[in-house]
């Protein structure tokens, strides 16, 4: 047992602060050796609280890795006798009802690893405060429920740190002695501390404008390091597309006259919302054509819009405590995949949005660290950052809109906002906003957030041709997961369609009356409430084909005895774009399951070859959907589907299948590749997208087959692009290829030409590291020793350790063990730099319960040999404590 085991934090537990801040007046004085930082903090009892009005409770601050320099209240140094100081807290035995408490306390960013409360990056200063960083600054009562007006007076060196900023708007600037000058900011909203930003730095100032629907001119501004002054420009525009979006959409405007973002090279996650301030991670805002993929400039397109839209569905209205997380993450990955979805194709948002759910949350649900939308219990909360919380909790959200209609949904979403607004609230006072707005009642639909596990559907039908009438059979159950068994029923909605046998779609009538009526719909919402529902559906002369769970409509798996026909006949019919993607899909699987461990005289199914040569040959078609067709399941989707999963085999069968496509498909493969080469000037529309989508995917699966026509096609590409999608989708043919000079040759190429770019270089790694070519053992070890690589910088170390154990399946299941070794390794030395990135990447140890026992032996006793690891941080005991436990 380590000394330092974690408690659990249970909802149960909640109970109102008894001292709330009114004002926090900030001075951070920085230095290279160390920061002081002063805390004005002004008090008063919580009217709320029963237990400080009647007997004057204690004050508890948070303080994390603080030194306490001084503790003077309403003007006087606090006795010895009165105060405590332990690792977490500042007790403060008797205060009055209202008093002005002032903390000086010495912190040393410089020396700052774990990235949590004032660090370094680079030569800049910068801050994390979600979810507890705040304490790692100064005393505070570090709850989102504790909502104060700060103000913030930075201090520095002006020459090494000319710009110094923090949330709200400038009030007042100066020079001091010694070369520093001073910058004021307040922030006139109640803000958490979580909230909380400050950046010092020598940075480069993009402007940029936005006029709100009420007509206030708000300045936009971007801070970057000065050799990054050609990548901003698409981060702005996607910021202004999404402030005119959440007014059209939402009638949601910005309220402060500054809207400032800065990117940082060294970042725990993705970007944070901070009031005013939002920093970014460098690799989720910086782009340029020549150095950002297609998808990269997709995904910063999406995550500006999300932290911007924080500003309502977090800032505005926040979280009463940490097991409302969801409330604004959950609410927010809505927001900005409904926004993406606008900007693009909804289809195809729908279907990158499904994968990640089907992929990852499923098998996130299925293992040791299951837990619901709304959690009852944590250890560390920055382990609960999870897609159950994300994109289940987004999943949610989704399905109230899809139960009320866009125009409930939005009068619901008006009232929770109007209502709430300066608040921090619980996922509950959500649903009862949209529950109030819409009149329908939401009780069982609550147990989404209560229950975890994923709802599995299983359907039957039956067909009674004298009576002309379909019978559909839905069977619902949940499974246990840990601390939660014998679980009800949910309230889901469930949209389906049926097809005739020329593909057209069929009138939907739930009984005979609606049939007389003849004006039912051709598609529609059951909504399933009960452990099982039978439906019926009328006057169909002949036996249809169902297309299920439309659009995806609730996060549920769905088992249904389709036959190869029919996913072929919806591939080419469904209307449902979503169900058209997902026939082809499941047609897929089921031919690469069937080539698992089979032997070499089975043959793929010449339907699937034909099914995709229509897909690759036929340029009617929506193009973008069909670059998503021709994916094929992941490994990964494969093993979540797969009980005692053998990573390797599935990944024989899966290049089997691949293969055999490409060699069938070959000519029409050089036919779509050539048809797909763009002439004129790069774009970065949706149809141009598809265009080098296409044309990348027809050259890995040239390559992979060694055509020497594709070689040519490939080498010349890398040469002539003109973009990074282009140059990266070579790259990665070769990388995966059987042409090894062509593939060492590029990678050098590569390197030497952007050797200078931290996010290219980033890139260079992952493609590397994902590899089965590349990503064996010695390579990646090499890789780790790389002059480029840093174990300070968490992008680095997602890109080697991050992508070998999360993408390269098939090297980190080598039966031998040694990649859930080397796993164990990497995480047990950056526990001690930085705990919370070491938690997140152990989670592909942590699913050893869905592989075969010879692996999962193995993963076991890689987790144990951390858990036994000395000084394990708390972050790390939680999860695999978890993972262990039975
Ligand atoms: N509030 C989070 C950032 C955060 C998460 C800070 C955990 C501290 C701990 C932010 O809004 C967020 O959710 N960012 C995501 C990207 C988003 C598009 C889903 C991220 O950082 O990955
Ligand atoms: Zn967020």
């Amino acid at each position: 047992m380590p000394s330092n085991q974690p408690q659990t934090i249970y909802l149960s537990d909640y109970k109102v602060p008894a001292y709330l801040v009114d004002t926090a007046d900030l001075r951070f004085e920085l230095f290279e050796d160390g920061a002081r930082v002063h805390s004005t903090l002004a008090f008063r009892r919580n009217p709320d609280c029963q237990e400080s009005q009647e007997t004057g409770a204690p004050l508890q601050l948070h303080g994390d890795s603080l030194k306490l320099e001084s503790l003077v209240l309403n003007g006087e140094a606090v006795a010895t006798s009165n105060y405590s100081v332990s690792d977490e807290l500042l007790t403060v035995n008797q205060v009055p009802q209202h008093f002005t408490l002032q903390v000086v306390t010495w912190i040393e960013p410089q020396n700052n690893t774990r990235l949590e409360g004032l660090y370094k990056s680079a030569a800049m200063f910068c801050t994390q405060c979600e979810a507890e960083g705040f304490r790692c600054i100064t005393y505070f009562p570090d709850r989102p429920d504790v909502m104060a007006r700060f103000s913030t007076r930075i201090e520095a060196d002006k020459t090494a740190y000319p710009v110094l900023l923090s949330n709200g708007n400038p009030v007042e600037q100066g020079d001091l002695s010694d070369g520093r000058h001073f910058v004021t900011w307040e922030d006139p909203f109640p803000k958490p501390a979580y909230l909380f930003a400050l950046v010092a730095g020598d940075l480069l100032e993009k402007q940029d404008s936005f006029t709100t629907m009420s007509g206030r001119k708000v300045d936009l501004r971007m801070y970057v390091e000065p050799r990054n002054s050609e990548k901003c420009e698409y981060a702005l525009d996607s910021l202004k597309r999404a402030m005119a979006w959440d007014e059209q959409t939402y009638g949601r405007e910005y309220d402060l006259d500054i809207f400032m973002i800065v990117a940082v090279d060294d970042f725990n996650m993705g970007a944070m919302e901070n009031k005013g301030l939002n920093i970014f991670n460098s690799s989720c805002v910086l782009a340029s054509q020549e150095t950002a993929t297609d998808m990269a400039f997709e995904r910063i397109e999406s995550i500006v819009a999300h932290e911007y839209f924080h500003n309502w569905s977090g800032n505005r209205v926040t979280c009463r405590d940490w097991f409302q997380l969801s409330l604004k993450e959950g609410f927010t990955v809505f927001r900005d995949t409904q926004f993406s979805g606008d900007m693009g194709s909804a289809t195809v948002k729908r279907i990158e949005s499904a994968t990640v759910l089907r992929t990852a949350q499923f098998a996130e649900d299925a293992g040791p660290m299951a837990h619901s939308v709304r959690p009852a219990s944590y250890m560390e909360i920055t382990n609960f950052y999870t897609l159950t919380i994300y994109v289940k909790g987004a999943e949610v959200v989704r399905m109230i809109h899809t139960l009320l209609g866009p125009d409930l949904f939005r009068k619901g979403s008006d009232l929770y906002f109007e209502r709430h607004d300066g608040q921090a609230v619980t996922t509950d006072d959500f649903v009862k906003a949209m529950e109030d707005a819409s009149g329908r009642d939401l009780g069982q639909f609550r147990l989404w957030y209560e229950q975890a596990g994923t709802p599995q559907l299983a359907i039957s039908d039956e067909y009674d041709e004298s009576a002309g009438v379909y019978h559909l059979h839905i069977k619902q159950t949940l499974p246990d997961t840990p601390g939660q068994t014998d679980k009800q029923p949910q309230h889901i909605p469930f949209a389906l369609g049926l097809l005739g046998s020329r593909g057209e779609a069929l009138a939907l009538a739930l009984s005979a009356e609606e049939l007389a009526k003849a004006d039912a719909p051709q598609e529609r919402v059951l909504e399933l409430t009960e452990a099982s529902h039978s439906f019926e559906f009328h006057g169909l002369s002949e036996r249809p084909v169902p297309s299920l769970l439309r659009h995806f409509s609730a996060p549920v798996r769905v088992s249904y005895p389709w036959t190869r026909e029919q996913l072929l006949f919806l591939m080419n019919h469904d209307s449902d774009g979503f169900n058209r993607w997902d026939a082809g899909q499941r047609l897929a699987i089921d031919v690469i399951q069937q080539m698992i461990g089979a032997p070499k005289d089975v043959t793929v199914d010449a339907r699937l070859v034909g099914a995709f040569r229509h897909l690759i040959s036929d340029a009617d078609l929506d193009q973008a959907l069909v670059a998503k067709m021709l994916v094929l399941p992941t490994v990964a989707y494969l093993a979540e589907l797969t009980d005692g999963a053998d990573v390797p085999a599935i990944h024989r069968a899966r290049r089997r299948v691949l293969k055999h496509l490409a060699i069938a498909l070959r000519d029409e493969l050089v036919a779509c590749y050539r048809r797909n080469i763009d002439s004129g000037p790069y774009q970065l529309g949706p149809e141009a997208v598809a265009r080098r989508s296409l044309r990348n995917t027809a050259l890995a699966w040239l390559l992979l087959i060694n055509d020497e026509e594709g070689r040519s096609l490939g080498l010349g590409q890398y040469r002539d692009a003109d973009n990074m999608t282009d140059r990266m989708g070579a790259l990665k043919a070769f990388v995966n290829s059987g042409y090894d000079d062509d593939r060492a040759a590029s990678l050098n190429d590569f390197y030497q030409t952007f050797q200078h770019d931290p996010q290219v270089v980033e890139q260079w790694f992952s493609v590397q590291a994902a590899s089965r070519r590349t990503g064996q053992l010695s390579h990646i070890h090499a890789l780790l020793e790389h002059p480029a690589f840093d174990w300070k910088n968490p992008n680095k170390i997602r890109a080697v350790i991050g992508a070998f154990a999360g993408q390269n399946l098939v090297n980190f299941h080598n039966p031998d063990g040694s990649g859930y070794q080397f796993l164990a390794d990497q995480v047990c030395k950056l526990d001690d730099s930085n705990p919370q990135i070491a938690a997140r990447l152990v989670s592909p140890l942590t699913r050893w319960r869905k592989f075969a026992p010879e692996y999962s032996q193995q993963m076991q006793a890689a987790l144990m040999q951390i858990r036994d690891k000395e000084n394990l941080s708390g972050d790390l005991y939680e999860v695999v404590y978890k993972s262990l436990a039975d």
